[in-house]
């Protein structure tokens, strides 16, 4: 395992970063380019690692990604005999809105995430499985949600928050669109500390730069934000351990995309597709620099 020691000050792990405009405009492109390609890693429409448990197959992805949903779906506490709001930031294509309307059957779930071929197919699969009556999908940015202020008893993001280059600025439209008392529940990965080794700290560029130009926040950092914000109840749970088998499984699906890119197409598009390869490469290497690097799921509760 890599060694840490008092290296990067948190300004400048933010200096790295590029523009919030670029990072925006880029996975809106890349959303776009390669949203409905992610029916290979989930058929539901998930993108985001699984969460596996002992007695869970290590090869079942649908089920493990299934069950991350779950997982943050549960830390919303929410009653089941009422009728309730949530709205989930960077949805994608819905999988997770979609297991909360199931298991809520009173419940409106929002989904909100950059449009392009990914909402799409999440629309498609949301009527196919008539749930357009309960999961609206609709295409805007999660810095300016178009929704009501104390509108929503929960708010929830899926592996959709590391695109900000301040995700505190997110949980800051979560606090102003929940109503008293509702929860943001959000997974997502985080730098451990603001001073990462330099070796993680070079990996981690090279994943920003050429690979999703996601953002990874510094957990201490995005606590204090949490409770400036005004947030209670404030927890930053590592699950680490439960993602390990699907960051495996982005390494081989990455490798089997970009196979079957070329072969249908006869030709290797490097441009197109060299940042998933990279992306996916570097993400297990960084999950390999655990002592810097975690999974989390961040949940709070808004004051009442
Ligand atoms: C890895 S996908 C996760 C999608 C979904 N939460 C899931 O778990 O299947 C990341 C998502 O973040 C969304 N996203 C990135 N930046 C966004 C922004 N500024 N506003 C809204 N959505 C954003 C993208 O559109 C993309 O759907």
């Amino acid at each position: 395992m890599l060694k840490s020691g008092n290296f990067m000050p948190v300004s400048a792990l933010e200096r790295v970063a590029h523009p919030q405009t670029e990072i925006t405009a880029f996975a809106k492109r890349d959303y776009t380019m390669h949203g409905a390609d992610y029916l290979l890693w989930d058929e539901e429409g998930g993108a985001h690692f699984g969460w596996w448990e002992l007695g869970m197959g290590l090869r079942d992805r649908a089920a493990m990604i299934g069950e991350m949903s779950q997982q943050v779906i549960s830390r919303l506490g929410l009653p089941t005999d009422r009728q309730v709001k949530v709205a989930g930031f960077g949805c994608g294509a819905g999988g997770t809105e979609r297991i909360l309307a199931q298991a809520y059957p009173l419940a409106k779930v929002a989904g909100l995430s950059l449009p392009g071929a990914q909402l799409d197919l999440g629309q498609q699969i949301t009527r196919e499985k008539g749930l357009l009556d309960q999961v609206s999908l609709v295409g805007g940015d999660y810095f300016h949600p178009p929704f009501a202020d104390a509108s929503f008893d929960g708010v929830m993001g899926v592996e959709a928050w590391c695109y900000a280059k301040k995700m505190a600025d997110i949980f800051h439209q979560a606090h102003r669109v929940l109503k008293p008392g509702g929860r943001v529940v959000v997974a997502d990965a985080l730098f451990r500390h603001s001073h990462p080794h330099p070796i993680t700290q070079k990996i981690y560029e090279i994943w920003h730069h050429h690979g999703w130009r996601a953002v990874l926040t510094p957990k201490d950092q995005l606590l204090e934000e949490l409770l400036a914000l005004g947030f209670l109840d404030v927890r930053i749970e590592d699950i680490s351990g439960h993602v390990i088998p699907t960051v495996a499984h982005a390494v081989i699906m990455a490798t089997k995309y970009i196979a079957e890119n070329m072969i249908s197409s006869n030709s290797v598009d490097v441009q197109k597709n060299r940042h998933h390869l990279v992306a996916a490469y570097t993400t297990a290497l960084m999950g390999a620099c655990i002592k810097d690097v975690g999974y989390f799921v961040i949940s709070a509760t808004k004051d009442k």
